[in-house]
């Protein structure tokens, strides 16, 4: 916390020979023994916040633009924005600058840490691939399978540069590729990932078929059937069906809501189990969206390297940050190839086009004869267009406007939430991602609620999904991944009956 001086910093003097500007009022009143000047701009900015000038997550001046607007000492503008930052309104991001933070949501709690059993198990992922969550059709919202609308998908750019391919580059596009994918597409991986704060080279990288394949062939790479992998609990409920598959049994580790998995507790169960392999959504998790903070991940990584434990790093999220730059991967920690990254163009382009990658660290070679195994190399043509796409600066615009777009609808989504769900009702806090996770009050069923929402045609993903054992049973995750429409806020109202229909 930042303690306050009783009299406001330095101040510069008017210039002489302009015309007044606000910064003048703001000075003339100040002399006149108003409020220290520093706290007069924090006034002023705090109602362009109000008055949506600023938006959550956007940039506020830096202490050279306010220096500049108000004609003041960096100290005041320095003081103004702590003023902004204590009353909570702004928060500072290292390097980069203070973003207006998310209005509280109004009376959601968050919920507790997960506190999961701890020990090893089997894994039952049947309700997994039972459940219908609402998948297919991008036209379609839907509140229970991560996916995004159409409108977040860059189509005509997309469409576009899958045709050149295909005209200009037909050879490459229908033959056999080698299991490492083209080579376009990995350069471009490769200079991407310094974003994420890792440096590989293009031959770091295999393209896979999606994540999902990418984390399916890192978990087959580093495990033996009857192992045991190290999982956040809450987890991804498609980890479950890749460990169940595999024959794995899977130890679950408490999580914290914003912060992700627990790192004492990873500790001691690395130190008293045989555990083969941890597997993580590091960054915006799903369901929780719980994003862990660098020093953790660097510490994650001291723990890895201690017992020489593998870690499958999912990150199909990492570039959604609401605002900010983005989080950094647990690889940018990793020294000693300890790390198999997977990434994906699903969440970010086009999941259709199926467009994944691992980084496996020291287990390339294994991961690249998995590949060829099971299905030689991922079709070349969506990969060359996905190159284009990204190298052409196309990419970076798409980001910055479907960021905004997630930020927007995770707000909505939680104001109507909070709207429509009993007063009791807990709810994460995601800054990035599409994924919502709830606490549903008074112990109602989230397998019963998802049934009675689908009599009623909405969608939902119940809480046990997200467990090998069948925990979480009065939890449910919400897909917030839909540009809001008065549909939205109408299958919320009416799940926010159902669950208030079923409180015990
Ligand atoms: C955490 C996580 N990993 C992987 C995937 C699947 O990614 P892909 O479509 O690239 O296979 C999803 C999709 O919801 C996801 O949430």
């Amino acid at each position: 916390m930042h303690s306050w001086p009783h009299s406001g910093p330095a101040q510069s003097g008017p210039e002489a020979g302009r015309c007044p500007t606000e910064a003048d009022t703001v000075r003339r009143v100040s002399a006149a023994g108003a409020a220290p000047l520093y706290e007069q701009i924090a006034d002023t900015l705090q109602a362009h916040i109000r008055s949506g000038v600023y938006r959550p997550g956007d940039r506020v001046p830096s202490v050279r633009k306010l220096r500049e607007q108000h004609r003041v000492s960096v100290a005041t503008a320095l003081a103004a924005l702590q003023v902004l930052e204590n009353r909570g309104l702004v928060a500072a991001r290292p390097q980069s600058g203070h973003y207006v933070r998310a209005p509280d949501r109004l009376h959601l709690r968050e919920p507790e840490p997960s506190t999961p059993p701890g020990v090893a198990c089997h894994v039952d992922a049947s309700l997994a691939v039972t459940l219908n969550l609402g998948i297919g059709d991008p036209h379609e919202p839907t509140l229970g399978a991560a996916v995004q609308g159409i409108e977040l998908v860059p189509v005509d750019a997309l469409n576009r540069l899958l045709g050149q391919a295909l005209r200009f580059q037909p050879s490459a596009c229908h033959s056999y590729d080698a299991p490492p994918g083209t080579l376009a597409l990995r350069q471009t991986v490769a200079r991407r990932g310094l974003d994420a704060g890792y440096a590989v080279s293009p031959d770091d990288v295999v393209i896979t078929s999606g994540a999902k394949e990418a984390v399916y062939l890192s978990i087959r790479a580093v495990t033996r059937p009857g192992d045991t992998v190290a999982i956040e609990s809450p987890t991804y409920y498609a980890l479950l069906e890749v460990l169940a598959s595999l024959g794995l049994r899977a130890v679950e580790i408490a999580s914290h809501p914003r912060h992700g998995i627990d790192l004492d507790q990873l500790a001691d169960v690395l130190r008293t189990e045989p555990v083969a392999a941890v597997a993580l959504v590091p960054t915006y998790a799903n369901p929780t969206g719980s994003c862990m903070p660098d020093a953790a991940k660097a510490r994650l990584v001291r723990l890895l390297e201690t017992h020489d434990v593998p870690l499958v790093e999912d990150d199909v999220y990492g570039d959604l940050a609401f605002s900010g730059p983005r989080p950094r991967a647990v690889k940018a920690f990793d020294r000693r190839g300890l790390v198999l990254y997977c990434g994906s163009y699903s969440k970010t382009l086009s999941p259709g086009l199926r467009v994944g990658w691992a980084i496996p660290g020291r287990y390339r070679d294994q991961l690249q004869l998995l590949k060829l195994v099971v299905n030689q190399a991922t079709a070349p043509a969506p990969q060359l267009a996905i190159a284009a796409f990204v190298d052409g600066g196309g990419f970076d615009r798409h980001l910055r406007r479907v960021r905004r777009m997630y930020r927007d609808q995770m707000d909505a989504t939680l104001r109507a939430v909070s709207r429509h769900f009993p007063p009791q009702t807990c709810a994460t806090r995601p800054d990035g991602g599409h994924v919502l996770w709830l606490q549903l009050p008074d112990g109602v069923d989230a397998l019963e609620l998802h049934g009675a929402a689908a009599a009623a045609g909405i969608r939902i993903a119940p809480g046990p999904m997200f467990s090998p054992s069948g925990g979480y049973r009065d939890f449910v995750r919400l897909n917030t991944g839909f540009p809001w429409r008065p549909s939205t806020e109408r299958q919320i109202e009416h799940l926010g009956h159902l669950v208030t229909a079923r409180r015990r």
